[in-house]
């Protein structure tokens, strides 16, 4: 099967071109001009092609509250905001602390083919806080292990996990949240956190992801550790980069002004490894009760678009590294870039579309957004994954 792009501008981490796009048997075949290829042609005249987007940070709700989203909806989320391959959060009912979990979930995402979907296990087992013994029976398919939602309060346990991880290849998602803290300093919460999991992953040559880090302590404690060459990588969202000193209710919370700058400084430095939504739905009736968390799959591209491409001049090179080529690296997928050999994952964008944010016409179950009437520029057209598409207007 082959499918063959013409007439399109062509972006990755590496820059832009212009060139057709060769697609056989799920992977991209051969870039460059004048192409001798047969199949579907397809004109993305006035469009660009950039690859999929790669999200580390996803929750689906699925095993357990399915009122809020499942997997078949999540994907249908990911794929129309121009994602093939999401990472779930373990903080499902059950918590997912075991194979069988995970297996559930892959084999649901499976058989529907929208979106690669990758499960974390949780650090500690059914988020106890204690044990980490149940580490030692994940198979090598399990890449990432994360507590998010909640933050792992002991350190020698987070070491523990450490160990194990580092053993077995696993990389430790930081939901950095010092729980007895952030109920009156979320603040502090959130950088003593990160300064303890930096320093334990640099003790003991541990893999680290920041999740969605916030503020602008945080975030030089992450610099720090770059600098020092540590194994630390860090996200940022969509949210962060938009909003300041509103209180719509997320974890960690909007901040202020300066620490929404201070991550666009990050990111113009090329300190981010990734955009990642931290994709939260909930229902009407628990966001009312105080549940933290938005949808974010639907608007991450047109949000990173407005504010970083049109309002702060980054190029859309650095925001495919961002969005694709970095998540990728981090989950080790042979995704997001524009080459030969790569998986055949790729979205079309419209570039000069602007739209408004409805979240009456998301596919998520999910309506929480602080979006909602909000003017973006840049809109997902179509999606394609591994050369057959999963998402046109
Ligand atoms: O706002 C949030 N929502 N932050 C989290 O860490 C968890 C998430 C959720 O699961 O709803
Ligand atoms: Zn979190
Ligand atoms: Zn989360």
């Amino acid at each position: 099967m082959e499918l063959w792009i013409q007439n399109a501008k062509l972006v990755d981490e590496t820059g832009e071109w212009f060139a057709d796009l060769l697609i056989r048997d799920g992977k991209i075949a051969a870039v460059g001009q004048g192409l001798a290829a047969g199949g579907e042609a397809l004109d993305a005249a006035g469009l660009t092609v950039m690859p999929a987007f790669v999200d580390l940070h996803c929750h689906f709700r699925d095993p357990g509250y399915l009122q809020k989203e499942d997997i078949e909806t999540g994907c249908r989320a990911a794929a129309k905001g121009g994602y093939t391959a999401v990472n779930l959060m373990a903080n499902t009912n059950p918590v997912c602390s075991s194979m069988e979990t995970v297996r559930y979930v892959r084999e649901k995402a499976q058989k529907l083919g929208l979106v690669e979907v990758h499960q974390c296990v949780s650090v500690t087992e059914g988020f106890d806080g204690k044990t980490v013994s149940h580490l030692q029976a994940l198979d090598e398919t399990v890449k990432l292990i994360s507590e998010d939602g909640k933050g792992v309060m002991s350190n020698h346990v987070m070491a523990q996990a450490m160990k194990i991880a580092k053993e077995k290849g696993l990389t430790v998602l930081s939901h950095a949240e010092d729980m007895e803290i952030s109920p009156y300093d979320y603040r502090l919460a959130e950088n003593i956190a990160t300064i303890q999991h930096v320093h334990l992953a640099q003790s003991l040559g541990a893999r680290l992801h920041l999740c969605h880090v916030s503020t602008v302590e945080a975030m030089q404690e992450v610099i720090r550790a770059k600098i020092c060459k540590a194994p630390v990588t860090c996200e940022v969202t969509p949210h962060h980069l938009w909003f300041y000193d509103t209180d719509y209710r997320v974890n960690p919370p909007i901040r202020t002004k300066k620490d929404r700058d201070y991550l666009i400084w990050a990111i113009e430095n090329g300190y981010v490894d990734a955009i990642a939504t931290d994709h939260a739905p909930h229902t009407p009736e628990d966001k009312k009760n105080g549940a933290p968390g938005l949808v974010g799959l639907e608007t991450a591209f047109g949000v990173c678009y407005t504010i970083l491409v049109r309002e702060h001049g980054l190029s859309l090179a650095a925001l495919s590294r961002l969005l694709s080529a970095g998540p990728a690296r981090i989950l080790g997928l042979k995704k997001g870039r524009l080459q030969p050999g790569y998986d055949a994952d790729l979205v079309l964008v419209d570039e000069s579309r602007e739209w408004t944010v409805r979240a009456a016409e998301f596919a998520s179950k999910g309506r929480n957004t602080p979006f909602e009437g909000v003017h973006l520029q840049g809109k997902v057209v179509r999606t394609i994954k591994g050369g057959k598409t999963t998402y046109q207007e």
